[in-house]
């Protein structure tokens, strides 16, 4: 029979559990993450990132549930054992070893021959062939994660995990990397688990990202679609920024649903809404709204605000609005032409957006 370490396929937990005491830090969790995939865990610090890792690396064992490769049931084998390899945020590299020979060690330790040949190969491919006769301590931060990533890859595993990998990095290195750990993702071909709380960085890299909040999967799905039409008030507000207000549904108009929020009457795709009576959160993305001095005719969606601020920021032209409501709003208007519309702060304002754009969750949930 096949080992664990060859087991193949599509990645999953089954009803994964950890409690700690009586703290449970994943909260029965389901999750499949297709083979050959990016795949992002995005979540705010401690909502149990990290424990689902190392419960899928063999370094935790779940309190209740399964981890699952293929057919190949893995719970409660060891991380040795596993086609699992992680990529931490601190490199911790073999300071006395060369690049190469920090490369080779996992190899050379399970004393596989071609292991030298095998370093040079994963070098290549994170190009840090040049510096395969430095060591550690010769390189930058960006090189060395470069060469924990290589360390990772030249065991071939099934799926690589990557937890904060990023984290140590300045802002733009880190744009760099993400473009880079997205080439190589694609040249492998291997199932990635990339961990983080940047957002924006779940976005650009993943096919498929996973929002975590307190032990448990908001949502998951491709980055677009969660931006797009979020279904709960905390992936509304984690995922990018949103424009939002609590209302009370009062009845429909066609395919839509209306909406009182503070006096204001909204509307909102029905099937974009996942409550359909009683208290709503609506919500706008900051893009989707229009900032413009007259009353729009006909749109049925407008307010009236007060500009306070107007940031011009080259590509687009940022406005917060205040609200009728007491709340703030955020308007992002892209620049396209050469004399953008001339706003100070105290000028009245009308917002406009599309109902198709807006979308509705429920009110109470955090
Ligand atoms: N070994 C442990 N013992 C007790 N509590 C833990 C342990 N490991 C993690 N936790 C708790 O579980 C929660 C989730 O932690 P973690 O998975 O590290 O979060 P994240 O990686 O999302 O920041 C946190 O509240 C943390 O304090
Ligand atoms: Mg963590």
């Amino acid at each position: 029979m096949a080992g664990f370490r060859e087991a193949r396929g599509d990645l999953e937990l089954h009803n994964v559990t950890k409690s700690f005491g009586d703290f449970t830090a994943v909260d029965d969790i389901d999750l499949l993450v297709p083979r050959g995939s990016f795949f992002a865990l995005l979540g705010p610090s401690g909502c149990g990132k990290t424990t689902t890792l190392r419960m899928v690396a063999g370094l935790e064992q779940p309190t209740a549930g399964r981890v699952t490769i293929g057919d190949t049931d893995l719970t409660g084998s060891r991380p040795y054992e596993r086609p699992v390899n992680t990529v931490f945020q601190s490199y911790a590299l073999f300071p006395h070893l060369t690049i190469r020979d920090n490369v080779a060690f996992g190899p050379k330790r399970r004393k596989e021959k071609d292991a030298a040949a095998r370093a040079d190969e994963a070098l290549e491919l994170v190009q840090m062939t040049q510096f395969a006769g430095r060591k550690p301590a010769q390189l930058s931060g960006g090189q060395q994660q470069r060469v924990a990533l290589a360390r990772a890859l030249v065991n071939h595993p099934e799926v690589l995990l990557l937890d904060e990998p990023l984290g140590a990095l300045d802002l733009k290195l880190r744009r760099e990397m993400q473009v880079e750990l997205k080439r190589i993702q694609t040249e492998v071909g291997l199932t990635f688990i990339h961990v983080t709380h940047d957002q924006e960085e779940a976005m650009t890299m993943a096919d498929t990202v996973a929002v975590m909040n307190r032990g448990r999967i908001e949502q998951l799905g491709p980055p677009a679609l969660l931006y797009d039409l979020p279904r709960t008030r905390f992936v509304a507000n984690f995922l990018g920024q949103a424009n939002t207000g609590v209302g009370t549904i009062e009845g429909t108009d066609g395919d839509h649903l209306v909406a009182d929020v503070l006096g204001t009457k909204v509307r909102i795709a029905r099937d974009r809404s996942q409550v359909h009576d009683g208290e709503v959160l609506f919500g706008v993305r900051p893009e989707k709204v229009t900032v413009s001095r007259k009353q729009p005719d006909g749109a049925g969606n407008d307010v009236k605000g007060v500009v306070r601020d107007v940031s011009f920021l080259g590509v687009a032209t940022s406005y917060l609005v205040d609200m009728p409501s007491g709340t703030t709003w955020s308007c992002y208007e892209q620049n396209l032409d050469v004399e953008p519309i001339d706003l100070r702060p105290g000028d009245e304002v009308w917002l406009t957006w599309n109902p198709g754009h807006a979308f509705g969750v429920e009110a109470d949930a955090q």
